[in-house]
């Protein structure tokens, strides 16, 4: 059985990831109005990556013998000043999302939780890959500047990233 304390730190976190999935949703938003396809689709497969996410922690709360409670999800931000802006608040925001993975695996030790600390071990090696992707699109980006070919053959870059459920394998 999962403590309340562990159940209601992992509570945050499926907030904070479905909040994840909304601010790229939003992003992918900005990037069709600007004709960017292939950003929004690199930026809807990161929504559907931190829908995964979120259900891994749903799924492993209930396998413990635990209830999540799920609570209102706040509002994002809708506008950017252009594509390199937006990376920039994703690599931030993936580095906020892995301190907060950092604060659970603390939460996890303190509670001798072993389980949730193998749990979260998924989580901490994917954060990695989160901040990598970022960081390599936002030097890409500063290498293109204002060339609008080099943006397009970004764009089409982006446009060949596919959905892969990642949370049912192991460990990276
Ligand atoms: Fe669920 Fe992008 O971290």
């Amino acid at each position: 059985m999962i403590s309340i304390k562990m159940q209601s730190a992992i509570d945050d976190q499926v907030n904070a990831e479905i909040w994840s999935a909304y601010l790229y949703l939003s992003m992918a938003s900005y990037f069709e109005s600007k004709s960017l396809r292939g950003f929004a689709n690199w930026m809807k497969i990161q929504w559907q990556e931190e829908v995964t996410h979120a259900i891994k922690f749903f799924d492993y709360v209930h396998s413990r013998g635990g209830k999540v409670s799920l609570k209102p999800i706040s509002e994002v931000q809708l506008d950017w000043a252009n594509p390199v802006a937006v990376f920039i608040d994703t690599l931030e925001h993936e580095q906020h999302v892995t301190q907060l993975i950092n604060n659970l695996a603390n939460i996890a030790v303190e509670e001798k939780d072993h389980a949730t600390n193998s749990m979260l071990q998924w989580f901490i090696s994917e954060q990695i890959e989160e901040e990598a992707n970022a960081e390599q699109i936002i030097t890409q980006l500063k290498m293109i500047g204002d060339n609008g070919y080099g943006l397009l053959m970004l764009d089409k870059e982006l446009a060949t990233r596919v959905f892969v459920d990642s949370t049912k394998g192991p460990v990276q």
